[in-house]
């Protein structure tokens, strides 16, 4: 009786401590499981009040500006997109490899090897870390990884700045990052050790072709959870499936793990290539709190290979889209009413020779009908394919650095 009464106290205690440890998450022992308790977490500024990250990007933006892509004149090597520009005098960096139980991260030996300037502020790049599957959505849907570039920089008055910048990569079967190669072989896989090696410059290599970004102001995506800015491409690049399988795996092997756990569920837009054996380490999208958003498009983009997602500003669409339901009202209204007519009339004079003709133009109404709903469901917010559709042709970026075959 009192050992019953002992262990059951101990399993107790045990419970307690656990839960409590989940409530109450240190800067050193937070999970991706337990994230609705972020924001307890002391020295950190997760909660939910502050402008967090990351977010789904809806399709209606607060503003939308058209830019052509420059190079950067006076002898500089570097290009310019409207407000950001960046550095390529630096064609290869020196890096050191740090693998971990909730990401891996890659750190600038030499920080201010490439340069990164937004709104008139410089950054420097100091660190790129992994994320899958894709922490920005856009209309809800996921890509497979979402690589983040973090910058730090100082403002005109001299306050330390932070500038996040998102590449998203969709998971091909066919594919091979040329960029993420060399990193995620030489990761140490049992968590040992921090290798040097050189890699090529991520501006080049990584970001897509085309350069549109949406930029808002938001936070880092795992504690503490800091204030930064966000460029956030929006033409993703492409992983290889064993290539997104070295990094998952690879995370996934710390225990305690720190993953939200792995499930069947397949996160919304991602395709059957997905494998649902492992965690995750993506944080869920946070509240837009009546952010703005805005896009820089890239005029002068090179054909796309997907077909682009239209991102319209918010007031042009709106009065269009009311006079298409309007109508689609009206002629659905003027159907149903024909139809109900047809009705009673083969009601009143009964089924007699007519039977088979009745049916055939009931058949040929409701597809009609049919064909009109179909056209209605144009109009309500479908996530666009714009980052999941198959590329038409092989080859991306400057050096093809990924290769279809
Ligand atoms: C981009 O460049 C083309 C060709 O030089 C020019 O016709 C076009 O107006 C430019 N667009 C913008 C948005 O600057
Ligand atoms: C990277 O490191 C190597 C060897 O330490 C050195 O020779 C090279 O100059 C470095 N490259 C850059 C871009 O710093
Ligand atoms: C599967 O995992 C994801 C990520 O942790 C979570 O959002 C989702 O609710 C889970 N689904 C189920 C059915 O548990």
């Amino acid at each position: 009786m009192m050992r019953s009464l002992c262990r059951l106290s101990t399993i107790f205690v045990l419970h307690w401590h656990a839960s409590r440890g989940q409530d109450f998450p240190s800067l050193s022992s937070w999970s991706y499981q337990y994230q609705q308790y972020w924001g307890n977490i002391v020295g950190a500024t997760c909660s939910s009040y502050t402008s967090q990250s990351p977010i789904d990007i809806p399709k209606q933006l607060d503003k939308v500006e058209q830019k052509n892509l420059t190079t950067l004149g006076g002898g500089e090597e570097g290009a310019r997109l409207g407000s950001l520009a960046w550095s390529l005098l630096n064609d290869a960096v020196n890096v050191t490899l740090h693998p971990g139980p909730v990401t891996w991260e890659v750190r600038m030996t030499n920080p201010a090897a490439i340069l990164v300037q937004l709104e008139g502020v410089d950054y420097t790049l100091q660190s790129i870390s992994f994320k899958s599957p894709s922490e920005h959505t856009v209309q809800g849907a996921h890509n497979a990884m979402e690589v983040q570039l973090y910058h730090t920089g100082k403002d005109f008055q001299g306050a330390e700045r932070r500038l996040l910048v998102s590449v998203s990569l969709a998971q091909r079967e066919d594919a091979w990052n040329k960029f993420l190669d060399p990193i995620f072989n030489a990761m140490p896989q049992d968590g040992a050790g921090t290798p040097s090696i050189m890699i090529s410059n991520p501006w080049s290599d990584l970001a897509p072709p085309d350069r549109s970004f949406v930029t808002y102001d938001g936070s880092t995506t795992a504690p503490p959870c800091e204030a930064a800015t966000w460029v956030v491409f929006m033409q993703p690049g492409f992983i290889g499936v064993r290539q997104l399988e070295q990094f998952r795996s690879g995370i996934s092997g710390y225990q305690p793990s720190r993953l939200a756990p792995a499930n069947s569920t397949r996160p919304l837009g991602l395709s059957d290539l997905w494998d649902s054996r492992w965690g995750y380490n993506s944080r869920n999208t946070q509240a837009l709190n009546y952010r703005p958003l805005s896009l820089v498009q890239m005029a002068n983009a090179p054909p796309p290979f997907v077909p682009k997602q239209n991102f319209e500003g918010s007031t042009s669409i709106w009065p269009i889209l009311i006079c298409i339901m309007l109508f689609a009202l009206l002629v659905t209204g003027c159907l149903l009413a024909v139809l109900t007519r047809i009705k009673r009339h083969k009601e009143e004079y009964g089924h007699g020779c007519c039977d088979d003709s009745d049916e055939e133009e009931d058949v040929r109404s409701f597809q009609q009908l049919q064909s009109l709903q179909q056209g209605a469901t144009l109009l309500s917010p479908l996530p666009d394919p714009y980052m999941h559709m198959a590329p038409a042709r092989a080859g991306f970026g400057k050096h093809n650095q990924i290769y279809l075959a």
